[in-house]
């Protein structure tokens, strides 16, 4: 699925599924983000062991990953899971986290229209994004993707910190956020990809 995608300040990016061979870039990756970014990930992204686990599961099972390269770098990696739950097997959840200096350049949104084929490929019809509360730019992109805030659990997780924070639960019917990526894309090569 290799494709080269132009963001707004004209760098171009590689965008590809993640696999194992990609492990070491990823860790470079994860090791470069500021602990303000790490602090909200769900898992410990500086643990090799625990990054690889995900990775293979990713190779095997209902978890779809990508990531953008600037040359060969990661500067990006995104996800899509969907539910291994019968009762929730209409959903999708995606994820989503851009290197600081690649932000506002419409990579992250970008990547969610990725992760919006793949979903869509696998017959998904909600789309799940779940944050922590103080992850904005976050609760931004996907509002302004059609996405509506559905719930907001007090104090339900704890920041890598140890500190609990509330988590916010974002969703959108599949074919809304077409209509939002679609008047999205207008200045870019989106009708390409269709
Ligand atoms: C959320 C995140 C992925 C956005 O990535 P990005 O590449 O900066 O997003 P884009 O450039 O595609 O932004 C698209 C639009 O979203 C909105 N947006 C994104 N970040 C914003 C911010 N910090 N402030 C205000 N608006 C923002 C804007 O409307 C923007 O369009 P504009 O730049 O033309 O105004 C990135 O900030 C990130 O990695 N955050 C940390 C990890 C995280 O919270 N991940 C989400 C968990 S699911």
């Amino acid at each position: 699925m290799d494709k080269t995608e132009a963001l707004k300040d004209g760098k171009k990016v590689v965008i590809r599924k993640l696999t194992i061979k990609d492990l070491d870039k990823l860790m470079a990756f994860y090791r470069s983000l500021p602990p303000e970014d790490r602090k909200y990930l769900r898992v410990d992204v500086t643990d090799r062991k625990l990054v690889a686990e995900r990775i293979r599961l990713a190779e095997h099972g209902r978890i779809f990953r990508i990531i953008a390269l600037d040359k060969n770098k990661i500067v990006c990696d995104g996800a899509l899971e969907l539910s291994g739950e019968e009762w929730r097997r209409h959903q999708g959840e995606i994820r989503v986290i851009v290197a600081r200096a690649f932000r506002r350049k419409g990579l992250g949104a970008i990547m969610i229209r990725e992760l919006y084929f793949l979903a869509a490929a696998n017959n998904v019809e909600t789309i799940v994004a779940k944050m922590m509360r103080p992850q904005k730019s976050a609760q931004i992109i996907f509002h302004r993707l059609g996405f509506r805030e559905e719930a907001l659990l007090p104090d339900y997780v704890r920041d890598l910190s140890g500190k609990p924070q509330d988590l916010i639960i974002m969703m959108c019917p599949l074919a809304e956020m077409w209509e939002e990526l679609d008047g999205f894309y207008t200045d870019s090569d989106w009708e390409r990809c269709r």
